[in-house]
């Protein structure tokens, strides 16, 4: 059964970037002497889905960070929005999580990252996530864009394992039992 997962970093007040997308208050508390595990968790990956704003923002950056394919979630952007360089290794999906899960089960795919906020609230919505990897980052940025929103119904998680970092990261992984 294919699952999806989610690796992801968090200011302690719940947000995974400023509201215009800005996450630098990430990048400048990121210690390369620590290892977040992030490795590890993408070996045993078969790919990404991500919304349109993390591919924005991961467009932005001065090289292209994915070694796995990526599919891109939107309804605005179509094939031509993807960049030369990157056709081979991005496409643009508009099905609902559930078609694209399905789909990608056919072709083989088992593990998928599940990547950006209201992507990741969608697959949860939709009970399509297996665990969760949230790295809380030891600031306040008081408004952005959330890790977390509605529910239709209650989402009940187990919790796994927290792991704290010299840097004051604290990593908390969970199961989701619903
Ligand atoms: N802190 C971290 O570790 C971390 C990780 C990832 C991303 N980020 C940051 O988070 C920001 C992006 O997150 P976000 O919450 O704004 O957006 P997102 O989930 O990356 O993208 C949302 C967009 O994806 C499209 N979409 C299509 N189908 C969807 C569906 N089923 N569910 C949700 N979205 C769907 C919609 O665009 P259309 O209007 O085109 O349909 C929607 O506006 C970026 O700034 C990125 O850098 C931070």
């Amino acid at each position: 059964m294919i699952s999806g997962h989610v690796f992801i970093a968090t200011s302690l007040d719940g947000f995974i970037a400023k509201p215009d997308g800005d996450i630098q208050w990430l990048i400048s508390r990121d210690d390369p002497q620590e290892d977040h595990g992030y490795n590890d968790f993408i070996k045993n990956i078969d790919g990404i889905i991500m919304g349109r704003g993390t591919f924005e923002k991961a467009l932005s950056f001065a090289s292209w960070y994915y070694t796995l394919p990526v599919i891109v979630l939107s309804q605005k952007l179509t094939e031509n929005d993807i960049p030369e360089h990157l056709k081979d290794k991005v496409q643009i999906s508009k099905l609902t999580p559930q078609d694209l899960m399905a789909a990608l089960e056919t072709k083989g795919w088992k593990r998928v990252y599940v990547d950006g906020g209201q992507t990741i609230q969608s697959f949860l919505r939709e009970n399509l996530i297996k665990d969760m990897v949230i790295t809380t980052v030891p600031v306040l940025i008081g408004e952005g864009r959330r890790l977390f929103g509605a529910v239709t119904d209650d989402i009940s998680v187990k919790h796994i394992k927290t792991t704290t970092f010299p840097s004051g990261l604290v990593q908390t992984e969970y199961q989701v039992v619903r």
